[in-house]
């Protein structure tokens, strides 16, 4: 009778356990690159919080909220031939702690929008006009797999946070898509930019050794302009 009566408690305590351990997994996500910690004799200068500070409610209006010319193309001649409009809390400060923020995406023919990372969201993207190719790149831990699709337009494709991801224009005609991301700066890295155009730079020795590649291959590459398509 004893041991039975014990059994109820015992599970509902590993259920307590397992449920706290859960509430308390993770940290609160950071809204930026870093938040570096002041000390307290600091704090006058410190003018960095993890997200913005909040303007008074009572100043507040409708145009915090809005943005206007989402409908405009915009212009694809760069050498990637793509153009990313964000709209992130930057743009529409109202955005501050929402978690969500949009994108535009203007693809010219044959146009890409490299491989790239979004640190901090996951991206949800419709494809409004035209073709694109898309895919990204699982884990190590995962063996690196690609999920690719072609996508044609009222076409939808999920890119989870922190994976390697690309939009490629197949087609011979402009291509615009829309993304909504899961953070108010989901942040962009473009992974050629940030290996071969850090500044300052690698130390070639570090990408021929990375790469396997002779090291000429890889001072060709960090004297390329590359170019940032996101606005
Ligand atoms: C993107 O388009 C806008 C407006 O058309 C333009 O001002 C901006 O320079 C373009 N950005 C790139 C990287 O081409």
């Amino acid at each position: 009778m004893n041991k039975m009566k014990g059994v109820p408690i015992f599970l509902s305590l590993v259920v307590l356990g397992l449920a706290s351990s859960i509430a308390s997994a993770s940290d609160p996500s950071p809204l930026q690159d870093f938040c570096v910690a002041v000390k307290d004799s600091e704090i006058e200068s410190a003018l960095f919080v993890n997200g913005k500070f909040c303007k008074n409610p009572k100043d507040v209006t409708a145009n915090d909220f809005f943005f206007q010319g989402l409908d405009k193309p915009r212009d694809t001649s760069n050498p990637l031939g793509s153009n990313v409009t964000q709209l992130n809390v930057d743009k529409i400060a109202g955005l501050n702690t929402l978690g969500i923020s949009l994108a535009r995406i203007d693809y010219a023919p044959h146009g890409l929008n490299p491989p790239h990372i979004h640190p901090r969201g996951t991206e949800i993207l419709v494809v409004i006009e035209g073709t694109l190719e898309v895919g990204f790149v699982t884990s190590n831990q995962d063996e690196n797999r690609l999920f690719s699709k072609v996508l044609n337009k009222g076409d939808v494709f999920v890119f989870p946070v922190g994976l390697i991801h690309f939009q490629f224009n197949r087609g011979y005609t402009n291509a615009v898509a829309f993304a909504g991301l899961s953070s108010q700066n989901a942040g962009v890295i473009t992974i050629a930019n940030a290996v071969f155009d850090s500044d300052p730079r690698i130390n070639p020795d570090v990408l021929t050794k990375a790469f396997q590649v002779d090291k000429n291959v890889i001072e060709n590459l960090q004297k390329q302009f590359w170019v940032d398509n996101n606005n």
